[in-house]
């Protein structure tokens, strides 16, 4: 088992999948209940996730982001935020910002998890948000904010360059 560093180290975005081997319940439950793991606004969780296993539902995903990657993964999930929730407390801010801000941390903690379990993940953001919520009959309050494929790893993807933290860093 890796410990935290390790498994942060050994995050990289997956684009090939092994297509036919599934991921187990378990598994899946597993990486999914990480995301609740997640801080959030007034511990709200303003987000909901969507869980794509149809073959053709995935490929629609695929069309509408242009990833093809979507369409290998033997999983997709549609991370939701959840504006009203949010807005419900903490108003335009909450709406605004905290909902997807949530969102966007249950998504990492998935992709983190699912490390940890031997899964690959990759997350597409190029879609359009109304034609994601038709497809999946998502109610209106939901912003899709990212798809995140899941399953096993078909490649080892080259670690991708990073910028120097005296470059992202200011010490006051
Ligand atoms: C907000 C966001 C949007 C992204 N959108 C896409 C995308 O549409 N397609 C894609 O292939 N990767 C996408 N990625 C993945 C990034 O390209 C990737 O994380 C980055 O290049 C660093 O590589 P790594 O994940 O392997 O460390 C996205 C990542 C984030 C956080």
């Amino acid at each position: 088992m890796w410990d935290f560093f390790q498994t942060v180290r050994h995050r990289h975005s997956v684009r090939r999948y092994q297509a036919d081997v599934p991921i187990e319940p378990e598994a899946l439950h597993g990486v999914l209940e990480m995301a609740l793991a997640a801080p959030s606004a007034g511990d709200l969780q303003s987000y909901h996730l969507v869980v794509v296993r149809d073959r053709d539902l995935r490929q629609r995903l695929a069309e509408h982001s242009g990833e093809a990657f979507l369409a290998e993964a033997p999983v997709d999930i549609v991370i939701c935020a959840d504006p009203g929730r949010s807005g419900e407390r903490f108003g335009h801010r909450g709406r605004e910002v905290f909902a997807l801000q949530d969102a966007s941390i249950a998504a990492t903690y998935i992709q983190l998890a699912a490390v940890a379990e031997g899964l690959g993940s990759a997350w597409a953001g190029t879609f359009e948000e109304g034609s994601i919520r038709q497809l999946l009959d998502l109610s209106e309050g939901l912003r899709p904010v990212a798809i995140l494929a899941l399953g096993y790893p078909a490649e080892i993807p080259e670690p991708t360059p990073r910028r120097k933290l005296k470059d992202i860093v200011t010490y006051k």
